[in-house]
């Protein structure tokens, strides 16, 4: 017979399933999503899945990480769809809060991460890890998860949940999953549905753009010299403008000197077409 999937939308549904889990000694993965659900975030669930018994997926459109002018009311939503998918993958558990629910009208607490969640994103969006550290440690403490998998997609948000956690002590492992991408190789994002034919034609051009410029700076091009070129290459490709071309240290996400790298970095980019602004990230061996 096949197991029933739980939609928990009340904490406490949340807690009956976990509770129930628990009690078989059996272990949890949580995957959090803002939904709108795209082969991206199920490889996520197949690697939760492979990680541990029970995978539970979040589904919940954080207002804390937009900033007012966002894109807040009209980020996709399409909840059954989104149901539909977890439960061909076969997931456990999937928890819905009620937005009432999630922020108290009292709520006054701010996690500010440093270091890592600096520069890059945060120029942009200045609120934005500020809203992701909040929703992820609410997250994390109402589902007490052996394990947490986050994308790469997101590269920045990815190192800086590694340094919240770590730092606040919480007892979950983070895991990171490769960037699943469309046969042309554009990072599968949700508000990839924004864009209409032109505008997905030059959206591809920007992984093009960064294999190459990532390939030439591990061959010894210098720093500045090649992220300058990329950027004036992105715009030449029809993107409005680059909110960010640069090469970062892996894991701690510290500037390097612009010359030549001489150990493993990473390539972070984010641009605007058509109203979207896309990210993507690479790296450079
Ligand atoms: P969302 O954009 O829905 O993404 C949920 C998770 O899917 C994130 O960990 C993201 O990095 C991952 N993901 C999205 N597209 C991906 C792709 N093409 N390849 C690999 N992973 C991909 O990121 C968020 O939501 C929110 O900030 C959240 C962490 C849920 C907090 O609200």
């Amino acid at each position: 017979m096949m197991a029933k999937v739980i939609i928990a939308r009340k904490k406490s549904e949340l807690d009956a399933g976990i509770l129930h889990y628990r009690e078989n000694n059996e272990t949890i993965s949580l995957v959090p999503t803002m939904g709108a659900l795209h082969e991206g975030h199920l490889n996520l669930v197949k690697l939760a899945k492979q990680k541990s018994d029970r995978t539970i997926v979040s589904i919940y459109v954080n207002p804390a990480q937009f900033a007012p002018g966002e894109d807040f009311e009209a980020y996709p939503r399409s909840e059954n769809d989104d149901i539909s998918l977890l439960i061909e993958e076969k997931v456990d558990l999937i928890y819905i809060p009620d937005p009432k629910s999630m922020y108290n009208v009292h709520h006054a607490t701010k996690i500010i991460v440093g270091g890592v969640a600096e520069g890059l994103e945060t120029d942009h969006r200045p609120t934005f890890f500020e809203g992701v550290a909040l929703i992820v440690t609410k997250l994390l403490n109402r589902v007490t998860p052996d394990y947490a998998i986050f994308g790469e997609k997101d590269y920045q948000q990815l190192a800086t949940i590694r340094r919240l956690v770590d730092d606040l002590d919480i007892p979950v492992e983070i895991i990171g999953a490769k960037i699943a991408r469309d046969n042309h190789g554009l990072a599968l994002s949700s508000r990839n549905k924004y864009l209409d034919s032109h505008g997905l034609k030059i959206a591809r051009q920007l992984n093009k753009i960064m294999i190459s410029y990532a390939s030439m700076m591990s061959k010894g091009a210098n720093v500045d010299k090649a992220t300058q070129t990329a950027r004036a290459e992105l715009l030449e490709s029809g993107f409005s403008s680059v909110d960010y071309i640069e090469v970062r240290s892996p894991n701690s996400l510290t500037i390097l000197e612009g010359g030549v790298l001489n150990s493993p970095a990473r390539l972070l980019v984010a641009a605007h077409c058509q109203g979207v602004r896309l990210i993507d990230n690479y790296p450079i061996n």
